[in-house]
């Protein structure tokens, strides 16, 4: 459905970020395809923006490569190239070695490098000239993400007519924390750029409320920040900034009308069956990134079949692990460090045919992920940071079956809606075992009650509202 267009479009709905919907690939045959981005930022605004058409601004996800602006199924999509330097500096480096640990509580040390720096600089006016050239006359720009805090202001001196938003993805970090970015009044006068600056959290508005008045003297209002209501505001010469708390979801409805078609219940079946019908099913589905603790939960389940609290014919443990960030060094290490353990629990505890630990470091398409969570008896999301994790909410929201059950990090922002999951401190390795111990052993009317409760959340929360709820302080459309 893709075409080439030629005509210079004036877009009145721009959404700015770093990866365009689609990644371009070549095939082994010299051929380009276009394939499914990977993470959350994509996986929550794609549907979304079909819905309302508009254009995005992005990078194709390699490097050296210029495309023209093209339209996807009414969708105009405008690519921003990034040379190999840049991937390795603003992209790999910048964004991913400094920013990504740095607002993730310096769960791995962040790197600060001055030509990283500059070079995120540099790509974010390039970012912010590629929107200001789609944009029509007053037309609403989403920023979107960590990857571009300058574009915000960057645009604003380049086109004083747009109405701005941004949305951080990830978590905003704890004030000592962001104080040691070399660059942190930089990011600050970045982001005020935008009319309407929005977090998952209400504490990570809060925060940037505070460094907004310490490290650019604004006077913030002091009041506290509600959850889609109560913006903070602060005034930036004649204009007023708001800032607030917006948690993100996902596509409920298309989740739970596709978890309920006949080819995901049959190919839920037959996962099982596969897997040797075992009695519980467990399953990790995430980007192998080191702040989503797949090596805890892996530690965990190594000990309570050492311990013979779990035996191994009982359990099978299904790890889904998109590729991530590769060059990066920290990604490198990490990946060595959980195929070891899968390696070391299978050794130990496996049979020929029965590994107990079923690794894919692949990305698996829609309808199989469905079917994985409809296969899986214990969901195990244990991030040791996470601004919100979307693959909690697809869990809940596949199971219209009322089955299945949900460990949950107390450090994922989705933790403060799905109360009724087995919350865990991931730090605490015993708490992690003993909510898995206790999730496969559920009494299902238990399982049940906690299961409705957290759908009820997610079914009436999802990625529509908090896209409208985002636009409608952004006064980009009129509230309901
Ligand atoms: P992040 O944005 O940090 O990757 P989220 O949990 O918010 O984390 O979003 C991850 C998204 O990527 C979800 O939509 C999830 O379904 C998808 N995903 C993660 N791992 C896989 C995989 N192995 N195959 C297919 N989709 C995946
Ligand atoms: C998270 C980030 C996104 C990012 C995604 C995938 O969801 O918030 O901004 O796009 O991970 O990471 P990648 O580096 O591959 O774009």
């Amino acid at each position: 459905a893709i075409a080439e267009t030629t005509r210079t479009p004036s877009a009145d709905f721009v959404v700015v970020a770093n990866r365009l919907p689609v990644d371009l690939e070549h095939t082994a045959e010299g051929e380009r395809r276009w394939t499914a981005s990977p993470g959350g930022l994509v996986s929550a605004l794609e549907p979304f923006l079909r819905s309302r058409k508009g254009a995005w601004v992005g990078w194709p996800g390699v490097p050296d490569v210029d495309v023209d602006e093209f339209d996807d199924d009414g969708l105009v999509l405008h690519p921003v190239s990034l040379s190999s330097a840049e991937v390795r500096d603003y992209y790999e480096g910048f964004s991913n070695a400094t920013l990504w640990p740095l607002y993730h509580d310096v769960v791995a040390p962040p790197v600060f490098d001055r030509s990283w720096w500059d070079s995120y600089v540099r790509v974010n006016r390039r970012f912010a000239e590629a929107s200001a050239s789609v944009a029509a006359p007053g037309a609403t720009v989403w920023i979107q993400d960590y990857q571009l805090q300058l574009v915000p202001t960057m645009l604003r001196e380049l086109r004083p007519d747009l109405r701005i938003g941004f949305f951080l993805h990830i978590p905003f970090p704890p004030v000592e924390l962001f104080m040691q970015l070399p660059w942190r009044a930089e990011i600050v006068r970045g982001l005020i750029g935008a009319d309407l600056i929005g977090f998952h959290r209400p504490g990570g508005a809060q925060n940037f409320l505070w460094l907004a008045r310490q490290l650019v003297g604004l006077e913030p209002t002091r009041g506290a920040v509600g959850v889609r209501s109560r913006p903070g505001m602060v005034q930036v010469g004649d204009r007023t900034v708001r800032v607030g708390a917006f948690p993100i979801s996902i596509d409920a409805a298309g989740l739970d009308t596709l978890s309920r078609s006949k080819s995901v219940v049959e190919r839920a079946k037959q996962i099982r069956a596969e897997l040797g019908n075992p009695k519980a099913v467990l399953l990790g589905v995430d980007r192998l990134d080191y702040t989503k603790g797949i090596d805890l939960r892996l530690q965990a389940l190594h000990e309570l079949l050492h311990e013979e609290r779990l035996k191994p014919e009982d359990v099978t443990f299904v790890q889904l692990a998109t590729p991530s960030r590769e060059r990066v060094e920290h990604y490198q290490r990490m990946r060595g460090e959980i195929e070891q353990m899968v390696g070391r629990i299978n050794g130990e505890f496996g049979r020929v045919g029965h590994p107990v630990v079923h690794y894919l470091h692949q990305s698996v398409n829609r309808t199989e992920l469905a079917a994985f969570f409809s296969a899986a008896d214990v969901m195990v999301v244990t991030p040791l940071r996470d601004g919100m994790n979307l693959v909690c909410k697809e869990y809940v929201a596949s199971r219209a079956d009322l089955g299945g059950a949900l460990v949950l990090s107390e450090f994922a922002g989705a933790a403060s809606e799905l109360t009724s999951a087995f919350l865990v401190n991931p730090h605490d390795l015993d708490g992690v075992k003993n909510a898995l111990a206790a999730a496969i052993t559920l009494d299902p009317a238990e399982g049940r009650r906690r299961m409705r409760a957290m759908r009820r959340q997610v079914l009436t929360h999802d990625v529509d509202r908090w896209a409208r709820s985002f636009l409608q302080a952004l006064g980009a459309e009129p509230v309901d």
